[in-house]
């Protein structure tokens, strides 16, 4: 269909014209001698005012045509809006190319975003899912581009895989066998599988992304990851997307400053070429989010050392729910008071305690502790899973076999500390988690268009 983006009308240079556009009837009012509609097209956040002179539409047509929800062309002259910087069109023929009615469940007022959740298919008209999933593309171009940019290579890793990398246990299986009674052992009913072994759907790529920094030296991922995770919070999804970039050559400290480039690189962007929704994301959800987000880019980081954040807690005066006791993990009210109230900002804490983080982590000469760390920010709490790799084949051999992990599923992955081993470092950022911060919103469930959690699957 031959029409002009509304966003282009609005950008300049069409006053005076004659146009055809297309969209959707976001909200409409009558008065006497002429009607109005908000149209949008999807081009931009801000709505196009239509003006419908009553003396060319009759009342039974404009019924139609300014029923919320309905999609139309219109034909018409632009001209200078009341405010200088917009303008808006006086149709002269309008063409009702799918109507709607009073069913439409996004009528005039203000629903509230569990409402909103029930209708996955239809929030994304809302204003406030338009932004979101507006900069969740930008946000996702961005942090393209910082790789590109920076010489990184885009790998795919596969969807479906025959190993846990995070060793969690929160693998969804893949399988095509149902119910068998007659099946012995659970070696038996995976030999009859599709893959003729157990196979699931990916935690992480990073052990694949590991395998192409080893060539290839400066890699990311960027696709869908999946776990089986029970807990159900604002922030934990079952499908949700991680940026993952493998680095060769690089330590724990090199790996955090590339975490930390891209975080202020990708803020940046949205800050510059993202403006209408971060308005609106300021003034609707969170007061103040412009001026944290351009603190971020213009500011340090903290870092802290996982013990020192252990003792910071202990001296807090709260009462946590969980306890803090070195050894144990940072549960989210801990990440929260560190992240929200103690720095006030993004802080890395570095050196975990073995035992509680992934198999594959470099070991710290202390040997209790490993160059691992997890990025917390204020309102979020982590964004970023970190660490050096173990580069030893002896101590990851060690470890894979004292956490009882199948050493047949990571055979090749040792293999890479067989030959050319290199120190190496990664990341996962989590692109739901990031999108949260940069927006306000609170929960995981409104920053995915079609969200996965448990017992919700629409
Ligand atoms: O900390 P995680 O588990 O780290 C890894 O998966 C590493 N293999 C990454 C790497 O080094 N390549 O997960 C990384 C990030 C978290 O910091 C969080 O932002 C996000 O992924 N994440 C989730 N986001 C939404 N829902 C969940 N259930 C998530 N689990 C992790
Ligand atoms: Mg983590």
């Amino acid at each position: 269909m031959q029409h002009v983006d509304l966003k282009e009308i609005r950008s300049g240079g069409y006053v005076g014209k004659k146009v055809t556009v297309c969209g959707w009837v976001r909200t409409s009012r009558d008065s006497k001698n002429v009607a109005f509609a908000e149209l949008n097209d999807g081009s931009e956040l801000n709505h196009t005012q239509v003006v419908f002179d009553k003396a060319v539409f009759s009342d039974k047509e404009l019924s139609s045509l300014l029923s919320l929800g309905s999609a139309l062309s219109v034909v018409g002259t632009v001209e200078k809006g009341m405010k200088d910087e917009t303008c808006e069109i006086r149709a002269e023929k309008v063409t009702l190319l799918g109507g709607s009615d009073t069913a439409y469940p996004l009528q005039k007022k203000r629903h509230t975003m569990e409402f909103l959740r029930t209708i996955p298919h239809l929030r994304v008209r809302t204003n406030t899912f338009n932004a979101v999933f507006r900069v969740r593309s930008e946000l996702s171009y961005a942090i393209h581009e910082f790789f590109h940019k920076n010489g990184y290579y885009y790998v795919h890793s596969p969807i479906i895989t025959g190993s846990d990398c995070e060793g969690a246990g929160e693998v969804f299986k893949v399988t095509t066998v149902g119910y068998d009674p007659t099946v012995k052992s659970e070696e038996d009913y995976n030999k009859k599988d599709f893959f003729g072994r157990s196979a699931g759907l990916t935690v992480s790529g990073q052990l694949e992304g590991e395998v192409m920094a080893t060539a290839l030296g400066k890699i990311y991922t960027f696709g869908p990851t999946f776990r089986a995770e029970n807990s159900n919070t604002p922030r934990h999804a079952a499908e949700f997307w991680q940026i993952e970039p493998e680095v060769a050559f690089a330590d724990i400290d090199d790996i955090i400053g590339i975490a930390t480039d891209m975080i202020k690189s990708i803020i940046a962007h949205l800050l510059k070429n993202c403006a209408q929704e971060m308005k609106f994301f300021d003034e609707r959800f969170e007061p103040g989010l412009i001026a944290k987000l351009q603190n971020v880019v213009d500011s340090e980081f903290a870092r802290v050392d996982y013990a020192d954040a252990i003792e910071i807690l202990k001296k807090s005066g709260k009462t946590f729910v969980y306890p803090v006791e070195w050894g144990l993990d940072l549960q989210t009210e801990h990440e929260r008071y560190l992240t929200d109230e103690f720095f006030k900002k993004p802080v890395f804490v570095v050196n975990y305690p073995r035992k509680i983080k992934s198999f594959y982590m470099k070991q710290n000469p202390d040997g209790k502790t490993v160059a691992a760390t997890d990025l917390l920010v204020p309102g979020v709490g982590e964004i970023i899973g970190c660490s050096e790799r173990e580069a030893d084949y002896d101590k990851l051999l060690k470890e894979i076999t004292d956490r009882g992990m199948k050493l047949s599923d990571y055979a090749n992955y040792l293999d890479l500390r067989k030959f050319g081993s290199v120190p190496h470092s990664g990341f996962g950022l989590g692109l739901e988690r990031m999108l949260m911060y940069v927006t306000g919103m609170s929960n995981i469930r409104d920053v995915i268009e079609f969200p996965r959690t448990k017992d919700d699957l629409k």
